[in-house]
């Protein structure tokens, strides 16, 4: 019963017991839109037994991820999920453990160092564009998944994984569906269920890929990728790195590296496929500023069509379609109190279909990303990297890669999207299409 003491609590819909509103995860992403539209800025729901509060606009976001962040740590929720894979790696630790990695593993995304990777890159997409007949079939999600590993294997772990990248896939795909559903949460990791049997086969291969990693970094340490750093830091430190934390760091790259561009490549090709008007305005930049040249550093800057196109499918389709933080004490926001230990949750996949910061929200329209556009914004009305010392490490290196890939593939092919393709969009940890995309490739 509440007391006349007790805060308020925000509004929101009404959950069953025991479970609260778990069941809704099974369309979450609409249950999220659906929650602002009836309730308004800040929304109360529980998941389980944890209580959620939704934060949708921008300013508290902003307040919570950017000025206020030493008030909130990553959620128990966020670590409960990743931590059984990532330890306690760059995105799951917090406090001098996670800044003193952030500060080892920083120089490895300096702009610079980019430069750096970005030949690596194309060399890679242009063997996966090589296996491609024209006439042929091809499950997108499949072919961006294995072209993103292996990029992030090359320039960030120093290896080559080429063999091994049919085998992994099929891990990573078991540990994030195992991850992402709802019955992780509800039936322990040792309940004998085919679900858990896959996890616990997948993750102990995956583990033991990274330690083979680990070792041959070891054999030849010299290097600038995350590894070599890390590895270099064991040797001049005075406190050498725990081999666990190395691990959880390989894995962290491994998973953080590559399924959020793979699903970002995904949407981006499923939105040109069904835009055409998009897609010619494309093929016509790539013509005109790279004249059948391979894509670079120095030329990429002259895509701007392209840079629209990325930023207003990141915008529809944010990989991180949610991003949890829990306060360390009570924190009042728009004047409701929220305990320590809640969950805090701020939600790009809401604010970026928001129609008070966007016209015709659910339109893929490029051209509204002018650089006036973006003025009028509010600062956090637009953050598919996050924001505030958590900001993604990686963004520069996915934001370059997705460029690359996109100019190489559309130079050369056009994707005719399958009608047998059933598009639907779920989220497992990422924001990712429920079917598989089938494409026909077709010559350019
Ligand atoms: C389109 C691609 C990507 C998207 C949308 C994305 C999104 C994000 C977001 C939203 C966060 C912040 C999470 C939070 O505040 O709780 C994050 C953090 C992180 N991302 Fe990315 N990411 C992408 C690509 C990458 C890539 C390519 C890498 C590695 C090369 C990477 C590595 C990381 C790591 C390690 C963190 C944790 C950083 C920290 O807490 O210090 N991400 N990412």
């Amino acid at each position: 019963m509440r007391t006349t003491t007790e805060p308020a609590k925000p509004p929101g819909p009404s959950g069953m017991p025991v479970i609260g509103n778990a069941l809704e995860s099974r369309r979450a992403l609409d249950f999220l839109v659906e929650n602002r539209h009836r309730y308004g800025d800040v929304v109360y729901y529980d998941f389980l037994t944890e209580p959620i509060y939704q934060l949708n606009h921008p300013d508290d976001i902003e307040s919570v991820l950017v000025t206020n962040n030493e008030q909130f740590t990553k959620s128990h929720l966020t670590k409960a999920v990743l931590g059984s894979v990532a330890g306690d790696g760059l995105f799951t630790s917090d406090g001098d453990l996670w800044r003193e990695q952030r500060r080892r593993i920083q120089p490895a995304f300096h702009p610079a160092q980019i430069a750096v990777y970005s030949d690596l890159m194309v060399d890679a997409i242009d063997r996966r564009l090589a296996t491609w007949t024209p006439g042929e079939r091809r499950n997108l999600g499949e072919e961006m998944r294995k072209l993103t590993l292996d990029i992030v294997a090359r320039a960030l772990l120093g290896v080559d994984i080429e063999s091994e990248i049919e085998d992994l896939g099929w891990s990573l795909d078991a540990v994030l569906g195992r991850l992402g559903s709802v019955w992780y949460h509800l039936l322990p990791e040792w309940a004998p269920t085919p679900g858990n049997r896959r996890f616990s086969r997948a993750l102990t291969e995956l583990e033991s890929l990274v330690d083979d990693i680990i070792d041959e970094r070891r054999a030849t340490p010299d290097g600038d990728d995350v590894v070599s750093r890390l590895l270099a830091a064991e040797l001049t430190d005075d406190e050498p790195m725990d081999p666990d934390q190395l691990r959880a760091e390989v894995m962290t790259f491994l998973f953080a590296g590559h399924e959020t561009t793979a699903q970002a490549l995904t949407f981006t090709c499923y939105l040109l496929a069904t835009h055409p008007d998009v897609e010619a305005k494309l093929v016509e930049e790539l013509e005109r500023e790279l004249a059948g040249d391979r894509p670079s550093l120095a030329t990429m800057g002259n895509l701007t069509y392209t840079e629209q196109v990325i930023t207003e499918a990141l915008r529809l389709y944010p990989p991180a379609n949610d991003i949890h933080r829990e306060p360390v004490d009570d924190v009042e926001i728009q004047g409701y109190h929220i305990p320590p230990g809640a969950t805090v949750s701020t939600p790009p996949w809401v604010v970026h279909r928001d129609p008070r910061w966007y016209d015709d929200p659910e339109a893929f329209r490029p051209e509204r990303w002018t650089a006036e556009f973006r003025d009028s914004l509010p600062r956090l009305a637009y953050f598919p990297f996050g924001a505030g010392p958590r900001r993604c490490v990686g963004e520069r290196f996915a934001l370059m890669e997705l460029t690359l890939v996109l100019a190489c593939l559309y130079q050369n092919f056009h994707l005719e999207l399958d009608p047998e393709t059933r598009f639907a969009v779920e989220t497992a940890v990422t924001t990712r299409p429920k079917h598989p995309v089938w494409m026909t490739v077709e010559a350019r």
